[in-house]
Formats: C-alpha cells, sequence, structure tokens
C-alpha cells in the first residue's frame, strides 16, 4: 500500500518540514506518558564541568575559599553525577572546601550509591570519560572500580522526594544540581518541583538544569530571576544528546539549537545564575 504522501506528493515537502517535526515534538510531550527514568553517567558532560570551574566557582567565591561551598545534586541516581561533582572539584583550581548533598525518592538507588561501588559497564558507558578522570575518581579492587576516598568523603547521600512540602527543610545550597529529573514528570509536576527547587538557591548562587522540557525552562528561569550563563553553551547542548531520546520522536529528545531565536540563551543553556 502506497503512504498517503506518495499519493499526495504536495504532503511531501510540507511533512518534511522542520515545522511539522515541531509539530511531532510537541504532540509526543502532551501525550506520551512520561516515565522515572535512572539513567545517568559519570562525567556526563565535560563541557558543562568546564564551566563550573572556570566560571561558576570563581563568581560564587571571587576572593578565595570562604566559606565552604555547598551543592546539592537533587535525583542523583546511583550517585555517578555527586561523585564526578566531587571529583571535579577536588581536581580544579579551587583550593577552599566543599560538599555534596545528593538526594533522590529510591532509596534503594540512595543505599546503592551511598557504597561508591561500580562495575565498569556503569562507567564506560560514556564516550567521554577520559584517562585523567578514571584516575582522579576511582581505585581499581578486583572487577570492581571504588571511588576514591578523598572524593567520597565530600559527598552524603539522602531520600528526598522534590516534589514535597518539606524541600526546604534542605537548607540553601550554592550550587543546585537538577539535571534529567523534571523532563519525565507530566509539566504541572515539573513546575512544582522546578519551584521547590529555586527555594534551595541561596542568595547568590547556581542551578545546571539540563532535560527539562525547554518552554518550562525559558519560562521559569525567567520568572524567578536567572540569568542563562552561554560558555560552552553549544558543546554541552551537543553532549547532552548523546544521552537522551531522539527528536522529535522522544519526548526527551532534543530539538536542533535555533541560535537565532531571541530566548536560545534561555532555551538552551544548562547553567543559570542567580544574583
Ligand atoms: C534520569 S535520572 C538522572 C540522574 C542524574 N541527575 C543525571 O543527570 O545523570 C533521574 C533520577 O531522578 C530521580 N527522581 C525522579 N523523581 C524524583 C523525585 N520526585 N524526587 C527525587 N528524585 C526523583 C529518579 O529516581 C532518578 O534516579
Amino acid at each position: 500500500m502506497k503512504m498517503l504522501s506518495e499519493d499526495l506528493p504536495v504532503l511531501k515537502p510540507i511533512w518534511n518540514t522542520d515545522t511539522m517535526k515541531h509539530v511531532r515534538h510537541w504532540w509526543v510531550r502532551r501525550f506520551s506518558p512520561r516515565d522515572r527514568y535512572t539513567l545517568t553517567r559519570f562525567y556526563r558532560s565535560p563541557s558543562q564541568y568546564d564551566v563550573l570551574c572556570r566560571d561558576v566557582v570563581p563568581y560564587l567565591r571571587p576572593d578565595g575559599s570562604e566559606p565552604p561551598l555547598t551543592v546539592a545534586c537533587l535525583g542523583c541516581s546511583n550517585g555517578a553525577e555527586a561523585y564526578s561533582i566531587a571529583s571535579v572539584l577536588k581536581s580544579s583550581s579551587y583550593r577552599g572546601q566543599f560538599s555534596v548533598a545528593a538526594f533522590d525518592i529510591d532509596k534503594e538507588l540512595v543505599a546503592r550509591a551511598a557504597t561508591g561501588r561500580y562495575f565498569s559497564p556503569e562507567i564506560f558507558k560514556n564516550p567521554f570519560i577520559t584517562e585523567t578522570f578514571l584516575q582522579s575518581t576511582f581505585e581499581r579492587v578486583d572487577d570492581r572500580y571504588l571511588v576514591r576516598p578523598e572524593v567520597k568523603q565530600h559527598v552524603r547521600f539522602a531520600v528526598q522526594d522534590i516534589l514535597s512540602d518539606d524541600m526546604q527543610q534542605l537548607g540553601r545550597f550554592d550550587i543546585v544540581y537538577a539535571q534529567n529529573i523534571l523532563v519525565n514528570m507530566p509539566p504541572a509536576l515539573a513546575r512544582r518541583a522546578f519551584l521547590n527547587i529555586c527555594q534551595l538557591l541561596d542568595e547568590r548562587a547556581a542551578l545546571f538544569v539540563d532535560g527539562v522540557d525547554l518552554g518550562l525552562k525559558v519560562r521559569w528561569t525567567r520568572r524567578c530571576g536567572l540569568r542563562p550563563v552561554t560558555t560552552n553553551m553549544e558543546e554541552i547542548y551537543r553532549e547532552a544528546k548523546e544521552f537522551l531520546g531522539e527528536w522529535p520522536y522522544w519526548y526527551s529528545g532534543l530539538e536542533p539549537l535555533a541560535a537565532t531565536r531571541r530566548d536560545a540563551a534561555w532555551r538552551y543553556a544548562t547553567i543559570f545564575l542567580k544574583g
């Protein structure tokens, strides 16, 4: 049976246009159920870690190391992201104290993360892993990779639902990571979670927020008075695509970056500053 677009050739170019792809993605986002995925990676975005060390930490601690830098890592899954942050900060030129408080709703994942023990597929299913990162993060014991004690000592794990009303009891943080959680929530819940997350930001702070519907990110970062950081923006966006579904067929897929859009900085940046 011939395809409809072959019978009606005029439909073909229309269907293939970018506009139709955007419509398709809107439809997928609107109607496909969101699922709680736990996929994570060590050193998921090297370009984003680069901005953390080169721009964000100096912004938060311009003249030295006091007080200790506090980081919250929400939706931390098996701990890969929290340990990566600690390892990168430890290897950076920042000489001050720091702590990473990592949270997830899943208590089995939290218990697993706290062990700091991994098998090689959990580390190497990632084209961005470097020898330098491996050496500074892990010790190899038989077939396991153990997070080095000097990295592990900076990280604490706890069970926490980011949708719950008790989020404020976590306190305020200099840096909040909330990556690849919100895109897996229906929009109404993602909005509620976003507001909870913003309440964790100190007066002068940074939010890392990849893996979220782009429209929601533009609206709510603006409403919360956050400014996008555009350093490495295109590289970070490209690296994020590596682990997400294909656009426009999956709700988490990332559209082609359109640098000429007026809201491009808010739409495609993943790092935002407050204060
Ligand atoms: C796709 S993983 C992302 C892991 C990591 N942030 C990263 O970007 O690599 C999403 C994680 O968020 C957690 N999560 C989902 N809903 C949550 C909620 N309401 N509160 C806290 N964590 C949640 C899931 O259990 C899962 O481990």
